[in-house]
C-alpha cells in the first residue's frame, strides 16, 4: 500500500501538529533557524501548514515563505490556515523537484516528511540546490523503531508495530542524515532529541489518535479485526491499571551549507 496523506495519515499528522508535541517541535525548529527579516524560506512537506504562519511572522512582509507538499488535501488545509499571509506561496510538488531557482532560499526546513520520500537522496540534492551558501537546514524526523506503545501483550503489540512499518520508507532517517548532509557540503551538523513519553490517553493525547490510526493501518496490512480490537482493549486495560505507555523519538537535525 502507498502512503496516502490525503486520508488517515494526513489526519494523524494534523492531530499531531495540534498537540503539545507539535507545538514543542515548532518552537525548537524556529529557535534553530536563525531567521532574519526578509528571508526566503521553504518548508518541505509542509502538510496542513502549521509552521508556515510562524515563519511568515518571523520574516515579515518583505520575506517569502514557500510551503511545498504533493498532497492536494493537505495543501487545501494549509491554504485556509495561511489565507491572511500574502507572502506564503504553496507549491503542489514533490521535494525532489521544487522548480525553484538555485540558491534562492536563506533556509530550508522540513518536519516529519523526508522519511516518507522513497528516494530521499534526490530530495536532499534538491534542498542543497535551492539553499544559499551559508543557509540553514533544519529537519525533524522520527526514529520510527522507537515509536512504541506499551501495555498490550508483547507478541500482539509487536505485530501491530511491524505492520505499521509499511507506512514509512525510512524508519531511522535521523541516524543517516548527518552523513548524507556532510557529503553534500553541510557543516556544524547537530542532533537534538525531542523524545517524549505519554502514560495516559486522555483528551489531547497524541497516544489516543495514534492508536486509532495504527489500528486502521494494521487492518490494511492483513491483521484481523479480532487481533486489532484485542490490541486496543489491552491498551485500554493497561491504562486503567496504570501500566500504559506511548513513546516517540523525534530528532531535530540542523546544519549549515558551506
Ligand atoms: C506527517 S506529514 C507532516 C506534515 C507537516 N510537516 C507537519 O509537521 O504537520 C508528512 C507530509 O509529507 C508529505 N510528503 C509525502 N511525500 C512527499 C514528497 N515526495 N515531497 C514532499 N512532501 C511529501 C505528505 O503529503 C505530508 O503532508
Amino acid at each position: 500500500m502507498g502512503i496516502d496523506f490525503d486520508s488517515d495519515l494526513g489526519k494523524l499528522s494534523r492531530l499531531m501538529a495540534e498537540s503539545i508535541a507539535g507545538t514543542t517541535r515548532r518552537n525548537e525548529i524556529l529557535n534553530e533557524m536563525q531567521i532574519q527579516a526578509g528571508d526566503v524560506i521553504i518548508d518541505i512537506g509542509c502538510g496542513a501548514g502549521y509552521l508556515l504562519p510562524h515563519l511568515a511572522k518571523a520574516v515579515g512582509s518583505s520575506g517569502t515563505i514557500y510551503g511545498l507538499d504533493p498532497s492536494k488535501a493537505q495543501l487545501e488545509q494549509a491554504s485556509q490556515r495561511c489565507s491572511e499571509f500574502a507572502i506564503i506561496k504553496l507549491i503542489e510538488r514533490s521535494a525532489d523537484d521544487s522548480e525553484l531557482q538555485s540558491d534562492c532560499c536563506n533556509s530550508v526546513t522540513s518536519t516529519q516528511a523526508l522519511e516518507y520520500i522513497p528516494d530521499v537522496d534526490l530530495a536532499l540534492d534538491e534542498i542543497t540546490r535551492v539553499l544559499k551558501p551559508g543557509g540553514a537546514f533544519v529537519n525533524v524526523s522520527i526514529l520510527w523503531d522507537h515509536f512504541k506503545f506499551y501495555g498490550a501483550d508483547e507478541k500482539l503489540n509487536e505485530k501491530v508495530h511491524d505492520a505499521f512499518k509499511a507506512h514509512c520508507n525510512h524508519q531511522m532517517l535521523p541516524m543517516e542524515l548527518p552523513g548524507k548532509l556532510e557529503r553534500r557540503g553541510f557543516r556544524n551538523i547537530k542532533d537534538k532529541s525531542l523524545a517524549f513519553v505519554i502514560t495516559r490517553r486522555d483528551g489531547n493525547s497524541p497516544a489516543r489518535y495514534t492508536e486509532a490510526i495504527m489500528a486502521n493501518f494494521a487492518l490494511t496490512q492483513g491483521m484481523s479485526e479480532e487481533e486489532v480490537s484485542d490490541w486496543k482493549s489491552q491498551l485500554e486495560k493497561a491504562e486503567q491499571q496504570g501500566r500504559f505507555g506511548f513513546s516517540s523519538f523525534p530528532v531535530l537535525t540542523s546544519a549549515f551549507l558551506n
